[in-house]
């Protein structure tokens, strides 16, 4: 077995996303009725300049799946990061990510540049996301301006490290 790599030094700032998380979330939109899910969130790298990002949820009553999605979090130069996303729904995320290291870890805030998407997929034309660690435990948030409505809140997720 070869040895672990080694995090690439343009992502030593995102050293505290690393691993596997789980929690529970609730989300809402003023098109859609509100809801309760489980959720699967794992950052992991290969030594290059990027972390991977898978997502899984599923109906918290229910265990049906529901949203998953892909992504890659890259280190551009140091203190600059992009991440893209793309999800089942046909809706892919190119987005700017500002990186904050904290006392606790880090803060992420990420602002799509841009949400290109198939012709079959529901109209999103913007998306922010907010994510906080602080030690073992993780905040997830995100905003969505979709099917005509201004930038709303969507997704609050916790989150541990497991
Ligand atoms: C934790 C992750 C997520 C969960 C659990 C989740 C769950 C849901 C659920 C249950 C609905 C309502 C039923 C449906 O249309 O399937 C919904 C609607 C929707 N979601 Fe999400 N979602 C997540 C993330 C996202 C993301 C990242 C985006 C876009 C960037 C997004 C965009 C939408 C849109 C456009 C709708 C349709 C609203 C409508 O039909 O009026 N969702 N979501």
């Amino acid at each position: 077995m070869s040895n672990p790599p080694v995090l690439h030094e343009d992502c030593t700032g995102l050293a505290p996303l690393l691993g596997t998380w789980k929690g529970s979330g609730q989300g809402h939109y003023p098109t859609i009725s509100a809801f309760e899910y489980l959720e699967e969130l794992t950052f992991a790298h290969v030594g290059k300049p990027f972390l991977s990002m898978q997502q899984r949820t599923r109906d918290a009553s229910t265990s049906a799946p529901l949203h998953a999605e892909y992504g890659y979090l890259r280190g551009v130069e140091p203190g600059v990061f992009e991440l893209v996303v793309a999800q089942p729904s046909g809706i892919l995320e190119i987005d700017a990510v500002d990186v904050s290291v904290t006392s606790g870890g880090v803060e992420l805030n990420i602002e799509s540049v841009e949400v290109p998407s198939t012709s079959s997929a529901k109209a999103v034309s913007g998306v922010r996301r907010r994510i906080v660690v602080d030690g073992d435990e993780m905040v997830s948030e995100m905003w969505m301006a979709a099917m005509g409505e201004p930038m709303t809140h969507h997704l609050r997720s916790s989150l541990t490290r497991s």
